[in-house]
């Protein structure tokens, strides 16, 4: 174990020397001042894991000297020692931010106690610190892929905004990045290691939102068998994420606007207020402005919720990312899946970067696990690992090839449609032909007018 720098802080001589020793058998490093002043040069000079400071001394005393550094370093660990008897100091000391105190003689046993005290919480301390580094990594903005215009302006939007206590409201298609947005913004905010705590809010009847959100108390419905916190109480200090605000009925949303205005609310059957500090996001796929127009969403809501908004754009308007994205999915599930890595063939690659992506960012992921896992030890991916959907927008951009005249697209046009229908119905011919209105001489005439072979297997 690393030895521990401590800062000892006395007026008196014997003090200072004899715990000196004891210390340095302890396993620390000590330096030692003889008042506040001194130990004050001392703590702006070196790092310090604690600080041992008498109560009473001349000039300034302990307690003042415990808030000055505490002012410096809001984080520093602070031991008081107190005259016997003097149980008051012992609570002003705690009052004002000390880590413990410790009463004078200080005996060798209880030294220890304390010691491994401060240890075993500033080991604590960094582990949640690393952690929260990885999770800061994880969700800050690192983890955003994407250069366009667009999303350079979000970047710059979220470094405006993300530590202010402004409501957001984020807004896109499905599967635009609304929640790794709302990601974003907590993790670079100063809430960062207080709660992010998210609810989703459609699907949910009124009475289980109002009760997910606000809490309840026991009995206030049948299966109400304790009093529960709700999400706002648990996020207090911390951000709360409202995933798909549009789908909130009117009564819940006069609620939400209280708390949003107030900060305040009861509980489900409770009567007491309760106050928190939230800062809220609110996430959407619909458009809550015309919501508003409907009078299916409440105006002072909107206008509460709208304060700051964020709007993703579809992946189809920021196409430059996509190769990026590509590049991004490629290297994490190739990982994921202890693959080395895989590459798109050309014609592959062109027609994911073609693709118009109605799933947004989320399909493109989904296209790309499924391809990474569907091509085996293959290393280049070719099209037939992808999905019929995009294989299909292919054909349609041959098809309709300036260079054609109308006569020649719409006979290829009708080549395609036939082929579908046939692989469609595991190349049943009478089948085919009564779904799309022919019969089956006329289907055979097609066939063979457009090339059209029967595979082996459906012979
Ligand atoms: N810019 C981006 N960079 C990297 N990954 C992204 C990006 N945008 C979205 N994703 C990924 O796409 C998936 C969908 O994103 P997310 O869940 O944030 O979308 P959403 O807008 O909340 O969708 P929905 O409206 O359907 O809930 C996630 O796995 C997310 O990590
Ligand atoms: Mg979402």
């Amino acid at each position: 174990m690393s030895k521990m720098n401590i800062l000892l802080v006395d007026d008196e001589d014997i003090v200072r020397n004899s715990l000196s020793i004891l210390l340095s058998r302890m396993n620390c490093n000590v330096i030692a001042a003889k008042n506040a002043e001194e130990a004050l040069t001392e703590y702006q000079q070196y790092e310090f894991d604690l600080v041992l400071t008498d109560f009473k001394m001349p000039e300034i005393d302990g307690l003042e000297l415990l808030k000055k550094i505490r002012g410096i370093d809001d984080q520093a660990i602070v031991v008081m020692m107190t005259a016997y008897g003097s149980i008051e100091n012992a609570v002003a000391a705690m009052r004002a931010g000390a880590f413990d105190y410790l009463t004078k003689p200080c005996s060798v046993g209880l030294m220890e106690v304390t010691l491994d005290k401060v240890r075993r919480y500033k080991d604590m301390r960094d582990q949640n610190k690393h952690y929260l580094q990885q999770l800061t990594e994880q969700f800050g903005f690192g983890n955003i892929i994407g250069k366009s215009r667009k999303m350079q302006e979000i970047y710059g939007l979220i470094q405006t905004v993300a530590d202010t206590n402004s409501t957001i409201l984020i807004t896109g298609e499905s599967g635009t990045g609304k929640e790794l947005i709302a990601n974003a913004i907590h993790y670079n905010s100063h809430r960062k290691n207080k709660p992010f705590i998210k609810l989703h809010c459609a699907a949910l009847s009124e009475g289980v939102l109002e009760s997910e959100l606000f809490g309840h108390e026991k009995g206030s419905f049948t299966g109400a068998i304790r009093d529960r916190k709700g999400r706002f109480e648990l996020a207090d200090k911390g951000t709360l994420f409202l995933d798909e605000v549009a789908s909130i009925p009117m009564a819940t949303q006069v609620k939400l606007l209280r708390v949003l205005q107030e900060g305040e609310f009861e509980r489900v059957g409770g009567i007491d207020t309760k106050k928190v500090d939230v800062r809220l996001i609110g996430a959407t796929h619909r458009d809550l402005a015309e919501m508003v127009a409907e009078g299916t969403f409440r105006e002072d809501l909107y206008y509460r919720l709208h304060v700051i908004e964020i709007k993703l754009p579809p992946l189809k308007e920021r196409q430059e990312d996509i190769s990026m994205l590509i590049e991004h999915f490629l290297d994490h599930y190739c990982e994921q899946n202890n693959k080395e890595r895989k590459v798109f063939s050309d014609a592959a690659m062109s027609l994911l970067i073609d693709y118009e992506w109605p799933g947004n960012v989320r399909q493109l992921e989904n296209v790309i696990e499924r391809s990474v896992v569907l091509s085996r030890d293959t290393r280049t991916i070719t099209t037939e690992f992808l999905p019929e959907e995009l294989k299909r927008v292919q054909s349609k951009n041959e098809i309709f090839r300036e260079d054609r005249t109308l006569k020649e697209m719409v006979d290829r046009y009708e080549k395609e449609i036939i082929l579908n229908v046939l692989n469609e119905r595991h190349w049943n011919r009478s089948d085919a032909a009564r779904v799309m209105g022919l019969n089956r001489t006329t289907l055979y005439e097609k066939m063979r007018k457009y090339g059209i072979q029967i595979p082996d297997q459906a012979r």
